[in-house]
């Protein structure tokens, strides 16, 4: 489906105002006549000629109306509820917006022959072995896992044409600033407050903006089943929160690393996550960069 003035392929992006959202328009905004839809009124600066729609992904027939009111050649849905105690301790809301809020976009994605490509997590892994190639079995420890399971079992199952993009531990730069674990460690280290981070989780952090491209070039290929894209470390928490103290000018000392059965957080997190992707590095051709490039690309990022 073609816009008509401009000949290109409409991609309506539904999670405009998270972190993966706006890097997501931001890096196809010059390919692709770009429908941005958010929970509430927009709150991103920078692109602003962008199309823009407020939708809740639970309210079905807002989603129905806008959907097939758009008719856009690829739907991208970076909407979720990301909060994973939040969802330990309101399993009632996640299960609505991560799984519910999925299966009203598939249906209509299916009906009006559109390409749904959702974002997922290692979180669907139990953390013992990771990293996760794509095949490995399932077996979420947290409801937040559990349900972005049962939304890929939604959109595998809605019969429409799909591509799944499981990532882990994105970091970057959004306005206003989003939660994220490089937000909070630079938050607090500039505040030169001590924080304790845990050393025995591991995963490979990603640079919001890599993924963004990596979603671009599944546009542009294609391509179609489940992806993983992570960044190329694996090291664990403390070691990360090093090398942004390091990166950003902190003192490192201020970092103490602790267990994670120390903290006390609701959901039991997975230990040894992560992801492999040489699916995505053979497949899509895309480089897999590591910490040092995106700590580097988000000092530089002054502009937005
Ligand atoms: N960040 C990570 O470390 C990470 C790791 C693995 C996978 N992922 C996945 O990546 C995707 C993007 O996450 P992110 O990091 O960009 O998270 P984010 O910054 O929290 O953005 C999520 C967006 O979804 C929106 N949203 C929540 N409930 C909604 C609803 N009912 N209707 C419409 N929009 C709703 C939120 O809007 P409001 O805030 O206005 O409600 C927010 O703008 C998600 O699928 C997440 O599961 C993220």
């Amino acid at each position: 489906m073609m816009h008509d003035s401009q000949n290109k392929m409409k991609v309506m992006v539904f999670g405009a105002n998270g972190l993966v959202g706006q890097k997501l328009i931001k890096e196809m905004n010059s390919s692709y006549e770009i429908i941005a839809v958010g929970n509430g009124v927009k709150t991103f600066n920078g692109e602003k000629e962008i199309e823009y729609h407020q939708a809740d992904i639970t309210d079905s027939a807002r989603v129905n109306e806008l959907l097939r009111k758009i008719e856009p050649g690829v739907v991208v849905n970076a909407a979720a509820y990301t909060d994973v105690d939040g969802c330990e301790a309101n399993k009632e809301k996640c299960w609505k917006v991560n799984v519910e809020g999925v299966e009203n976009i598939a249906r209509v994605a299916r009906l009006i022959n559109t390409k749904l490509i959702h974002i997922s997590t290692d979180y669907v892994f139990d953390g013992k072995n990771g990293p996760y190639p794509e095949d490995y079995q399932p077996s979420p420890t947290t409801y937040y896992g559990k349900a972005k399971l049962a939304s890929e079992t939604v959109v595998i199952g809605s019969n429409t044409r799909y591509a799944i993009i499981r990532t882990n531990v994105v970091y970057g730069k959004a306005y206003p600033a989003k939660a994220s674990f490089v937000r909070w460690v630079t938050d607090e280290l500039s505040a030169e407050r001590r924080i304790n981070v845990v050393n025995d989780q591991f995963n490979n952090p990603t640079y919001a903006n890599d993924l963004a491209a990596c979603i671009l070039r599944i546009i542009q290929l294609d391509a179609e089943g489940l992806y993983n894209y992570a960044g190329a470390d694996y090291l664990n928490r403390f070691e990360f929160a090093q090398k942004i103290a390091e990166k950003f000018g902190y003192s490192p000392n201020l970092i103490l690393p602790i267990k994670t059965k120390d903290l006390g957080q609701l959901a039991k997190r997975p230990q040894n996550g992560g992801l492999k992707t040489e699916k995505a590095r053979d497949r899509l051709g895309l480089k897999i960069l590591g910490i040092n490039h995106g700590l580097e690309m988000m000092l530089q990022e002054t502009d937005r």
